[in-house]
């Protein structure tokens, strides 16, 4: 081969052509929302390590739900911060809940809104883990069946997406049985399939009030040392009748979501989570980052190793930039 004739550089020599050999796209369709509701009503007030995340009551989910309707997103994950706390966490199948307040009002104001509940009970239980404890255990079987209530009760509220985020053993299998008995044949199951003890959920853990008041979840959630394991834990979901699965978190994973890519043919989610974002948000804040270009080269990263979807807090950020001009990411 003679000298300079290989020139890939071809192709990037102006912007149109680099959109135009472009692999990899994020668009608003592919982006869950995530927002915390908390009961009383005109309550907004910001999560301080997650700047520009809010503690929402439901008038102003609803609003805001409405707002970012208007900028092109169209599907929100609601996570919730009950009245009240007990062993085995029953608010979380509380219709008047929250939650399934906010599912309910967030419906009706925009029916096409897809709306994801996220089923788990650590943000309901007075010890803060995401199941019924028996000596100081997460009892497994015991968990699967407050977990249905939880699911059914967010189906009943209008959820179109239930998402169990609790890793109990069996868990899809027994809320599709549920929810399919209750006449939900419909409602889909994202299962947050590979779900890692992560120390990138500690923001969240504090806008939701749901660290373990004892232990940690390392007895149910994934070792991060683990991929092999991510893809015993996709099977048993996709065979037990996941619709979609879940990767989680995001950025420190996406090893996981490419294997999981070569490995199934069903939709893929990753989760952005919320050490993630605070991360972002901190270093921009400092004026150390490029704050857009930053976010949107993470988001088109997952895409690139197989995602279809994202759940992010960066989504409201993203559709205004995606709003106002061509983003080169
Ligand atoms: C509930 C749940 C958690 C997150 C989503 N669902 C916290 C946890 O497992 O401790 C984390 C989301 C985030 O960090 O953004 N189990």
């Amino acid at each position: 081969m003679k000298l300079n004739t290989l020139r890939p550089r071809r192709l990037r020599l102006s912007a149109p052509l680099r959109a135009m050999v472009r692999e990899n796209h994020v668009c608003l369709n592919d982006l869950i929302y995530p927002i915390f509701v908390v009961p009383g009503t005109n309550v907004k007030e910001e999560i301080p390590s997650m700047p520009g995340c809010y503690h929402l009551s439901v008038d102003n989910a609803v609003r805001l739900a409405e707002d970012i309707y208007a900028l092109g997103l169209r599907a929100i994950e609601v996570f919730g911060l009950p009245a009240y706390k007990d062993e085995i966490g029953s608010s979380a199948w509380d219709p008047q809940s929250p939650v399934q307040c906010a599912i309910r009002a967030i419906k009706k104001a925009l029916p096409d809104m897809v709306i994801v509940g996220d089923v788990c009970l650590c943000q309901y239980t007075d010890h803060g883990h995401c199941g019924q404890i028996k000596d100081h255990y997460v009892d497994n079987d015991a968990t699967l069946k407050l977990l249905n209530k939880v699911a059914v009760s967010q189906a009943e509220a209008g959820a179109d997406i239930v998402a169990p985020s609790d890793m109990m053993d069996g868990h899809i299998a027994s809320i599709r049985q549920a929810l399919d008995e209750e006449g939900f044949i419909n409602t889909i199951i994202m299962s947050y399939a590979a779900k890692y003890a992560s120390g990138f959920y500690g923001p969240f853990r504090d806008a939701a009030d749901s660290a373990p008041h004892f232990g940690d979840r390392r007895q149910y959630q994934m070792d991060p040392a683990n991929g092999r394991e991510a893809m015993k834990e996709i099977d048993l979901d996709l065979e037990e009748g996941a619709d979609i699965i879940m990767v989680k978190p995001a950025l420190s994973y996406l090893d996981i979501v490419y294997q999981a890519r070569q490995r199934c043919q069903r939709p893929i989610a990753t989760y952005n989570v919320s050490g993630e974002y605070a991360m972002v948000k901190a270093a921009a804040r400092n004026g150390w980052i490029d704050e857009k270009r930053i976010v949107m080269e993470e988001l088109t990263s997952m895409k690139r190793a197989g995602a279809d979807i994202i759940i992010t807090y960066h989504a409201v950020d993203v559709a205004k930039w995606l709003k106002n001009d061509e983003v080169e990411a």
